[in-house]
This record gives C-alpha cells, sequence and structure tokens, in this order.
C-alpha cells in the first residue's frame, strides 16, 4: 500500500481553503492507502502563540479531522509533538539544507516581509516539514497549491541526502486538487482564503455558523458582469465561487454553468450558500460530538503510537547512515 502524510498547522480557525484544498483528499485517500495525518504543532510555533489558544486549537483541528471523515480505524490522526521523532529527523535534514534554498521560499518571504525580527524558526521550517513527510518514506503527500514549493524542498532534501549516504528516503510526490488547489479571499480573488487573514469576511471558516456562511458568501466580491462562467483571467472572483460550489456539491463546473445560465449572480450565490452549509453542518454536528465525548486524545493517543513505531525506526536508520554512533 502507497503511503500518505500531510499535515495542518493549529494556528488559527480552519476554512473552507483547507478543507477543499487538503481535507477531501485526506478523507478520499484513506481507503487505499497507509496514511498519516498530523496536527503540525510543531510549526505552528514558528511564530508567536497564545499558549491557551494553541492548546485549544490543536484540539480543534485534531476533531475537525475526524469530524470531515477521516476515519481513526483507517488512518493514523496524531499531533506531531507527540512523535519526537519530527524534531530529531528535522534536525538532521536542517543540516543538509542551504541557507540559499531556504531563503527562496515563498512563505518564508511572505511571513517575515516587514518585520525587524524574523524567528530562526521560521526559516528552517520547511526541513522540519521535509522530516514529517520522509520519516514514513511518504510516497503521496495531499496540499493545496501553496505547499509546491515545500515539496520541491523535500524532494531536493531526499535526493541529497540518498547521494551522499545511499538511497534510503522514497522521493514524494504532491497530491493536488485540479480545481480548488488555491481557494482565493471572499473579498480578494487575487488572495488565498487564509485563516490568518484579518478580515474574518474573507474566510470561511469550518466552524462558523450557517448565518454567518450565508452572509459572508452573499457579500463576497464579484465583478460587474452576471455571467456565471469559470474563467479565471477574467472572472476571478466567479471563478473562485464556482470552485466552492463544484467542491462542495459534487459537480463539475459545466452541470454548475448550465444549471446557471442566464440567472446572474444572485441566484447562484444564495444556492451556494445553502450548498456549503449542507458541507459544514453536518461536519459541526459531528464535531460538537466528539468534543463532548472526549474521545479525541483516545484516537490522538493510538495514532501516535502507531506512527512512532515507524517514524522511530527511521530516525535510527537515518543516524546509522549518518555515521552517529547508535546506543
Ligand atoms: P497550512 O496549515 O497552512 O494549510 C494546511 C493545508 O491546507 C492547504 N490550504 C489551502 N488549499 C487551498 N486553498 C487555500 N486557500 C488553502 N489554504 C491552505 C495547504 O496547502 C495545506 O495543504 N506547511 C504546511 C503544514 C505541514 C505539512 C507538513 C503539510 C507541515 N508539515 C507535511 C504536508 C506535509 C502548512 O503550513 O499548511
Amino acid at each position: 500500500m502507497k503511503k500518505v502524510l500531510s499535515g495542518i498547522q493549529p494556528s488559527g480557525q480552519l476554512t473552507l481553503g483547507n478543507y477543499i484544498g487538503a481535507m477531501q483528499n485526506f478523507v478520499k485517500l484513506q481507503n487505499d492507502h497507509e496514511c498519516y495525518f498530523m496536527v503540525v504543532d510543531l510549526h505552528a510555533i514558528t511564530v508567536p502563540q497564545d499558549p491557551a489558544a494553541l492548546r485549544e486549537q490543536s484540539e480543534a483541528v485534531a476533531t475537525l479531522y475526524v469530524a470531515a471523515g477521516i476515519d481513526p480505524a483507517k488512518a493514523n490522526i496524531f499531533m506531531q509533538s507527540h512523535v519526537r521523532g519530527h524534531a530529531e529527523l528535522g534536525w538532521l535534514l536542517t543540516t543538509l539544507s542551504y541557507m540559499g534554498e531556504l531563503e527562496r521560499m515563498t512563505q518564508f518571504k511572505d511571513k517575515s516581509a516587514g518585520k525587524e525580527s524574523i524567528g530562526t524558526g521560521l526559516f528552517v521550517y520547511p526541513a522540519l516539514m521535509a522530516a514529517d513527510i520522509l520519516i514514513y518514506n511518504a510516497d503521496l503527500v495531499p496540499v493545496g497549491d501553496d505547499q509546491k514549493q515545500h515539496l520541491e524542498l523535500t524532494r531536493d532534501l531526499a535526493g541529497r541526502f540518498n547521494s551522499r549516504y545511499g538511497d534510503y528516503f522514497t522521493v514524494p510526490e504532491p497530491y493536488i486538487p485540479k480545481i480548488g488547489a488555491r481557494v482565493m479571499s471572499l473579498d480578494d480573488a487575487s488572495k488565498k482564503m487564509s485563516k490568518s487573514n484579518p478580515n474574518p469576511g474573507s474566510f470561511i471558516a469550518l466552524l462558523d455558523p450557517p448565518d454567518v456562511v450565508r452572509k459572508k458568501i452573499s457579500r463576497a466580491t464579484t465583478d460587474s458582469g452576471r455571467e456565471v462562467k469559470f474563467d479565471p483571467a477574467d472572472k476571478p472572483e466567479v471563478s473562485n465561487l464556482l470552485s466552492i460550489y463544484s467542491h462542495c456539491a459534487g459537480l463539475s463546473i459545466e452541470q454548475i454553468e448550465a444549471k446557471y445560465e442566464g440567472q446572474g449572480y444572485g441566484a447562484f450565490k444564495k444556492d451556494l450558500a445553502e450548498v456549503v452549509v449542507s458541507v459544514l453542518e453536518p461536519l459541526q454536528q459531528r464535531y460538537r460530538e466528539i468534543r463532548e465525548s472526549g474521545e479525541i486524545h483516545n484516537i490522538l493517543r493510538q495514532g501516535a503510537e502507531r506512527a512512532a513505531a515507524v517514524a522511530d525506526q527511521t530516525v535510527r536508520d537515518v543516524k546509522e547512515r549518518m555515521g552517529f554512533l547508535l546506543p
């Protein structure tokens, strides 16, 4: 069975972008792959986090995994920090990485732009991400478009290790949705929908109540035309809404275009809100049930135990190849 790994940061509210770009594929891949899905808390602390908020968000993201349909009987769900090998392999791979390649990472450039002091963790973050993936020798990494560059670096680091110390790591492939790989902001289709955007109207959080979702979609920016047509160059806002519709309703773009031919944006947006609510409402119901039951702690414990068995062996193999004296 091919192996799949991915992770989401517990650094704010998860959005529909995380769901469409990544989580939907986690759910899809779990049926015929050996899966590792983490909450990447060690990544979240590369920018300052309030401790209480980090703990709450970590539990929330793990719970959302299960609420979104990831089945702990099929996939390993765990906290990154519960499997110590991630930090250890992260360091080993950091020593294989170059300043120049880390400086080129657009996420680093975006997050450090205009800052007086830039955290070192933010800079070496992609080496930790590479460790996350390589530690399970993952074949596939389901992510949104913005993580493609980090995946390239992971592939480079795997290749560098293999050529220096002998073939060991699987060189992973990104697994990116054809439509929805980059869900855009509702207020500005030139920006990615992001949980860190200070304007909450720009994103739909997975835990937004239905009426908030309806309001946000009715206020979403559109162009001055009225044709519901997928044309990212000329109609980026409507195209973004169409891709959200397509994912949430399970319809093709063509089917949706045909449905709204000659109807204008009003009817389209009204239905889109209901389509999104129809996905989020049951997810939120399951979320509340799982939070109340407290079962997530057991799920995380079991997931971490299984993951650690694989991760510990990889760290041992890597250290042996690199010339460490083993205990
Ligand atoms: P993060 O937490 O920023 O995002 C989690 C996942 O959601 C995707 N995503 C989106 N996809 C489409 N449209 C959007 N607007 C959107 N916003 C976010 C991201 O591409 C990502 O797949 N570095 C990673 C976390 C990570 C990781 C890993 C991922 C750490 N280790 C190992 C894969 C494998 C990150 O910051 O994702």
